[in-house]
């Protein structure tokens, strides 16, 4: 398999107003990022990938971009960032940048012509349409509550937005579009950053005729179904021969709606497109009848067969990126493992090692280094995000779920619950901030904060530490490839990883109990070469501690001659 730099790598993700304030306003900014650079040194990430940090009215918090060559104020100028810039390349690490094309702010300077008069030079550049029967184009919904469409009173038409009404979908069939994104991207590269993470790139390539979706029964409107459109490869290589083959770049496309087969065109290894994707099954099969407001989790089985095929299916076709949480997810521990108090660390321990020996490039989620939890927000007031406070409305208005259950599933799996401050240290505000924070500290900064875990050589942020440094070491963590064993069992997620003579068993406990596993008897002279409990032996017939992860190598002697 070829070898890259940007499959060895580890990412780690930074949600920038919420990781360090440096300035008292209550919002991280770039200073703040690059106060804090030697934390992620020290952790050991190759590997930034930043929020979107854009001139933005922050309709969704920077996703909504007015212009892609400013800094947004609140984060700083354009000189902090060639000074983060700088600073993060003299660590040795790389940055990657959030990319966010499929629509712009209904404040960004094309849109505030095309809505000017249908024959505006960048009337164009984004989605228009008459009504039908005086009322929208079609039935597609947004997907923050609502019709996907805006009545545009100075024209009479409508236009198109998949996300809120301030963030209108650029049209990607017009090659002026493309031909203004490729040269911002230029600019950014020529600046010197090291890739782009693509926001929901999959969605830039709309169906022509627009037609009418499919409706859920009981649903107000039709899910977008502009996933994987009819021309997003032809646009994505056109991408790639204008910009991204130009420069040494790591790429990842956000592909909402993407199916294996997709996937490998999207990442393909001929790199004619991206380096990889973010898919999403893993992240909803604990969906229910309201898409993500529920309380269900996910049965182990059904997330060992997701996790599974995308680990075979991918295999020297396409490249995995590996991920639990982000800025849009729950916080991991608490979502597919365990929050109380004694089961946190040894269960963040235990999904980090589950996720990080797979095959792909792992990312790590501001704060789930620290094993950092959902948050128990008691109220809608307490939130901040457009999607959580747009389906609050939405769904309770309508009498679909009481506002309760609707709190109680807010909890669960708002996109707040990643956003809340970084919890630096157990001072005021986390250490996050010296102002009021744009959204509550979680309340249990005080026992979770790196000051203390980065002291502790058993915390969360110690076993980070050992599992990245582990992927620079042992070549097998990347380039193996992968075998499920015991698909059946509710209770573990076991697997091998092969290169050569070089073989990991990773055994991981999903559960609360103790449990019997019998270790295959090729693995029993083998050395623990990571674990989450205290464990310095193997026994054949094991039992394996609640929440307890261990891995374990062996030297396979006779694939060794074999191969030689
Ligand atoms: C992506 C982003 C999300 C944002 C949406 C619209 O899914 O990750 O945060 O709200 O796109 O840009």
């Amino acid at each position: 398999m070829n070898k890259t730099w940007w499959k060895e790598a580890v990412v780690y993700q930074i949600y920038p107003r919420s990781f360090m304030d440096s300035d008292g306003d209550g919002v991280g900014d770039l200073r703040g990022i690059t106060s804090r650079l030697d934390y992620l040194k020290e952790l050991g990430v190759d590997v930034i990938w930043l929020s979107p940090v854009y001139q933005s009215p922050n309709d969704d918090n920077g996703y909504d971009i007015s212009d892609y060559q400013a800094i947004m104020e609140e984060f700083g100028t354009m000189e902090d960032f060639d000074e983060m810039l700088a600073a993060i390349h003299e660590r040795g690490m790389k940055l990657v940048m959030d990319l966010v094309v499929n629509h712009t702010s209904d404040e960004h300077a094309w849109f505030v012509e095309s809505r000017k008069s249908k024959d505006n030079p960048y009337r164009d550049y984004y989605m228009w349409r008459e009504g039908k029967d005086g009322k929208e184009p079609n039935n597609w919904g947004s997907c923050f509550s609502g019709s996907a469409w805006e009545y545009d009173q100075t024209t009479d038409m409508y236009y198109l937005h998949l996300f809120s009404k301030k963030q209108p979908d650029l049209n990607w069939d017009n090659p002026k579009v493309r031909a203004e994104v490729f040269s911002m991207m230029n600019w950014w590269c020529e600046k010197g950053i090291d890739g782009f993470r693509m926001d929901v790139i999959s969605l830039i390539s709309k169906e022509p005729g627009l037609p009418d979706g499919v409706m859920a029964p009981g649903a107000l409107y039709a899910g977008c179904p502009c996933a994987n459109g009819p021309r997003v490869h032809e646009y994505l290589q056109e991408m790639n021969r204008e910009v991204l083959s130009r420069f040494d770049l790591m790429t990842v496309g956000e592909c909402a709606g993407v199916t294996i087969d997709e996937a490998k065109k999207y990442a393909s290894l001929d790199g004619r497109e991206l380096n990889m994707v973010f898919q999403f099954e893993h992240v909803e099969l604990d969906n229910g009848d309201f898409g993500k407001w529920t309380d269900r989790r996910v049965s182990l089985k059904d997330f060992k067969e997701t996790m599974s095929r995308w680990q075979t299916e991918l295999a020297g076709a396409a490249w995995n990126s590996l991920f639990l949480g982000n800025h849009d997810q729950p916080r991991s521990v608490s979502r597919f493992g365990c929050d109380a108090p004694e089961y946190r660390e040894v269960c963040a321990k235990m999904l980090a090692t589950c996720l990080h020996m797979m095959q792909g490039t792992p990312y790590v989620y501001q704060g789930e280094e620290l094993g950092m939890t959902n948050c128990p927000f008691e109220t809608v007031a307490d939130l901040r995000d457009i999607e959580s406070i747009n389906a609050y409305a939405e769904l309770t208005e309508a009498g679909k779920i009481a506002p309760e259950d609707m709190m109680r599933f807010l909890r669960m799996r708002s996109r707040d619950n990643a956003r809340t401050p970084m919890q630096w240290d157990d001072s005021e505000n986390a250490g996050f901030t010296k102002g009021i924070p744009w959204i509550m500290v979680n309340p249990n900064y005080v026992d979770i904060n790196a000051g203390q875990e980065r002291r502790d050589p058993d915390s969360v942020f110690s076993y980070y530490k050992k599992l990245i440094a582990l992927r620079k070491q042992e070549k097998v963590i990347v380039y193996g490839s992968y075998r499920l064993l015991e698909p059946e069992r509710e209770d573990l997620y076991v697997y091998t990883r092969t290169l050569d003579a070089e073989k990991l068993l990773v055994v991981c406990n999903f559960t609360k109990e103790e449990t019997q596993y019998h270790i295959p008897e090729a693995y029993r002279a083998g050395t623990v070469l990571i674990g989450n409990r205290d464990r310095k032996r193997l026994e054949g017939e094991m039992r394996l501690q609640p929440y307890e992860a261990l891995v374990i190598k062996i030297i396979d002697e006779s694939a060794k001659e074999t191969h030689e």
